[in-house]
């Protein structure tokens, strides 16, 4: 068995197959080649690795050079996707094997940190991962914002297809991702999808120019639903343009459904709006995000808060080592070495970084040796944040 890159072609015949056999109806009635061959130039600069035996693929595992908000820095993110197994070949390693190599080479080329969606929590657990919170769903009726309707309000509001507001869409994307904790963004080949595909309506609120909310949605029918993907705002004003916009659909749709961060509190967007807010996790399509660190030293710079800690990281290829963590001047500063107080799995550093648990839940998660004194600093270094990755792959 040999691990080997592929070329881009060479996922017609490698990696879609078994992607295909994993994720999809099959046998398919008819070719796919077709299908696969337009969806190639939307994984151009993806990394795929595969396990062969001769000119036999056995297993496949992608990387997506993404980008991410991690407290207030952008970092290379690898992520991982297309992770399936030939059904002859599976549990024998190949997964293992394969992951482990993409990290590290993804690593090798500067990215510090991965998320993945997971088929099952658990798997992934095992290299490193650990779970960050899943967007929540808020569902209301338009006849609630009635009061909107009457509302004056300065900003405007924009609606076009997204194949025509695309560059508008993805310019604020770029500039929500430099604001928010866990936002992941799509290299370009990759987010073209969202404007090629065409499949969803844009509405966007501006005040003076600036885009201050945006929610690319679809309508699944007449008294159907108005499904938005997320509902993205910088500002209040932002939120309440774009509200008012749904409510001028009261006599079009029963509901309007909206993907949220987990932090959200629409109970409080107005005064007698009946909310329904939901979350639901499920094995195998339905997971919340996971992620891990893969660099201790390229974490230097994060915005912290003012605690000093050295910690021994163990059982991790990628993340052995004893570090002193040292954010007292508000920026972390990463210095390897020093006598460590607090032992880390990756997995329990991951938890700390992305701020989803508390120090003091580590051990009690099998993550990790952490006495009061360690825990406090550490509580100190990596205050409780809430991701919100909005990216889906
Ligand atoms: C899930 C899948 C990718 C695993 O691939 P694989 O090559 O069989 O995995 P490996 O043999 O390398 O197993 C890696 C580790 O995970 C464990 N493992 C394997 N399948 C598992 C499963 N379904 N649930 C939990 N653990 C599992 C193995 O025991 C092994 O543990 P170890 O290394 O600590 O001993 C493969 O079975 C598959 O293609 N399934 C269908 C598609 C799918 O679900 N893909 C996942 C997309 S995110």
């Amino acid at each position: 068995m040999q691990v080997r890159r592929i070329s881009a072609e060479e996922r017609l015949s490698h990696s879609f197959p078994l992607q295909a056999y994993a994720f999809e109806q099959s046998p398919a009635p008819a070719a796919n080649t077709d299908r696969w061959r337009a969806y190639l130039p939307y994984n151009e600069g993806n990394r795929t690795l595969v396990a062969e035996d001769g000119d036999t693929a056995l297993a496949a595992a992608t990387a997506i050079p993404m980008r991410q908000n991690v407290r207030g820095q952008m970092l290379a993110m690898a992520g991982i996707a297309g992770v399936a197994t030939h059904p002859l070949a599976r549990r024998q390693g190949h997964v293992r094997t394969l992951l482990i190599t993409l990290l590290g080479e993804m690593r090798e080329e500067g990215h510090s940190v991965s998320v993945l969606y997971p088929f099952r929590p658990s798997f992934y657990a095992r290299f490193g991962y650990v779970t960050l919170p899943k967007r929540r769903t808020v569902s209301f009726a338009p006849a609630d914002l009635g009061d909107l309707n009457r509302a004056d309000l300065p900003g405007e509001v924009t609606w076009e297809r997204m194949s025509a507001g695309y560059d508008t869409y993805r310019e604020f994307m770029l500039r929500l991702a430099r604001e928010r904790h866990g936002l992941a963004l799509f290299p370009d080949y990759r987010d073209a999808r969202l404007r090629d595909d065409d499949e969803r309506w844009l509405v966007t609120a501006r005040l003076d120019g600036t885009v201050i909310g945006a929610a690319a949605y679809k309508v699944t029918g007449y008294n159907g639903e108005l499904e938005v993907d997320d509902l993205l705002v910088t500002t209040p004003l932002g939120r309440l343009l774009l509200l008012r916009f749904f409510a001028r659909h009261v006599d079009q749709v029963s509901r309007v459904v909206a993907g949220l961060p987990a932090d959200e509190l629409p109970e409080l967007w107005g005064t007698d709006l009946q909310v329904t807010v939901e979350g639901h996790t499920t094995i195998p399509t339905g997971n919340a995000p996971m992620a891990r660190v893969l660099s201790i030293q390229a974490l230097a710079g994060l915005t912290v808060g003012p605690g000093r800690v050295t910690v021994e990281i163990v059982d991790d290829p990628f993340l052995e080592g004893a570090f002193t963590l040292d954010g007292r001047g508000g920026a972390l500063e990463v210095t390897a070495g020093g006598e460590s107080t607090a032992a880390l799995s990756a997995a329990g550093l991951s938890a700390l970084v992305y701020g989803v648990l508390d120090p003091e839940e580590l051990p009690l998660r099998g993550l990790g040796a952490v006495p009061a004194d360690a825990a406090r600093e550490l509580r100190a270094l990596f205050p409780r944040l809430v991701p919100h990755v909005v990216a889906d792959f």
